[in-house]
């Protein structure tokens, strides 16, 4: 497959370290997986292999890695819930592709995914021409996932209307697919190594609920926001160099305007500043991803237009894009962060913090 693209998959992009994990693997393994869960929490939590560095991807909750890799090495589905942008998905592709090589063997989950899209659906040009017949049949991510031994993922569950979503439970209970069209030859039995995972959101409005049935097919883990300041700002600065470089942008990433804008998500989240002040917080979602985006939009703004040198003025404009979009009292609530916290930042620290402050006026 070719690596020139926007978002190449996880198995592609981490192609060398999986590779180099796999070589050194001595850990026990459960049938039909790539790795040993010792190496599918290296891969994702980082460390070595082999004598070659691998990258942390996902920071926060090792803890949580490791259950969901033990939810997944024995015959439950794992449910990742929580609020938009905790890397959710992120995780999801990272173990489906550490775990079984291929990250895309996934079902969006939609309000119109129907319940062909989960099990199979037919192509008609052959089916009116031979019949019911293998040939004939679409197979979905669910039988691929089962007859191959491989994870079917199925991204935000909780959009699909909620009897589309119980035609997993047969499924998840007796890892038989009955397609009663190809009669005896019908019966389609999982592979050892197929699971699901599923990501839904618990912010959204307009969510379908899950059925007690579904849910108790499924271990549930909640992801939650990063807590760390200076986790947040790694995370910001190394998701905005993949993006820039995939862009072609070749811009320097700035450290320090990536700090502030870590300060700044954290502080509006968790309604207190690291001084102690209290602030109110935005109704909107105050998500890393988002703050991955604010920063790479400002980044991508001193490339195209600027002279490649991030510009307060242009991160602030972005800000208040990113936290008004939906609640025009969110305005309010950001124009009073930066007239308490960050004016005393900037009284205290001067610099840049100061420069942030006097880009108060453009949040109108
Ligand atoms: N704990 C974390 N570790 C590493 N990256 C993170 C973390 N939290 C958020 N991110 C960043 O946020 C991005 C968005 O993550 P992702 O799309 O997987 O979120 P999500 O939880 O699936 O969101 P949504 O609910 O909107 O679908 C990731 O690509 C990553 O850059
Ligand atoms: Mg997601």
């Amino acid at each position: 497959m070719e690596t020139n693209l926007i978002k190449p998959p996880v198995e592609l992009r981490y192609a060398d370290e999986l590779a180099a994990l796999k070589s050194s693997d001595t850990g026990k393994r459960p049938e039909n997986w790539q790795l040993s869960p010792k190496a599918v929490r290296t891969f994702i939590l980082g460390g070595k292999a082999g004598g070659r560095d691998i990258s942390r991807k996902f920071y926060g909750n090792d803890a949580l890695v490791e259950r969901c890799i033990i939810t997944l090495a024995g015959n439950r589905g794992l449910m990742l819930v929580g609020e938009p942008g905790t890397a959710k998905t992120m995780l999801s592709e990272l173990l489906s592709a550490a775990i079984c090589g291929k990250s895309t063997n996934t079902v969006q989950g939609t309000a119109g995914t129907t319940e062909d899209m989960i099990k199979y659906s037919w192509n008609y040009a052959l089916l009116l021409s031979k019949g019911p017949c293998r040939e004939a049949l679409v197979p979905s991510p669910l039988l691929i996932g089962m007859e191959q031994g491989i994870f079917a993922r199925f991204e935000e569950i909780t959009r699909t209307p909620a009897e589309i979503q119980d035609s997993l439970i047969s499924v998840m209970s007796d890892q038989i697919l009955n397609i009663p069209e190809l009669g005896d030859d019908g019966l389609v039995f999982a592979k050892p190594g197929f699971n699901i995972i599923g990501t839904a959101n618990t912010r959204d409005k307009g969510v379908n609920e899950m059925s007690g049935a579904l849910k108790r097919r499924f271990n549930f883990e909640t992801v939650a926001p990063v807590r760390d300041v200076r986790l947040e700002r790694e995370i910001i600065l190394r998701e905005a160099a993949d993006l820039a470089r995939a862009g072609h942008i070749d811009c320097a990433p700035d450290k320090d305007v990536a700090e502030l804008l870590a300060v700044t998500y954290h502080e509006l989240r968790e309604g207190v500043t690291a001084e102690g002040t209290m602030v109110e917080q935005p109704a909107a979602v105050m998500s890393t991803a988002e703050a991955v985006s604010v920063y790479f939009q400002t980044l991508c703004h001193a490339w195209y237009y600027g002279s490649g040198k991030m510009e307060l003025p242009v991160l602030t404009e972005n800000l208040l894009g990113a936290v008004c979009k939906e609640n025009r009292d969110d305005l309010g609530r950001l124009k009073s962060y930066f007239q308490t916290a960050v004016k005393a930042k900037g009284m205290k620290e001067g610099g840049i913090w100061n420069e942030y402050y006097q880009t108060a006026k453009y949040l109108r």
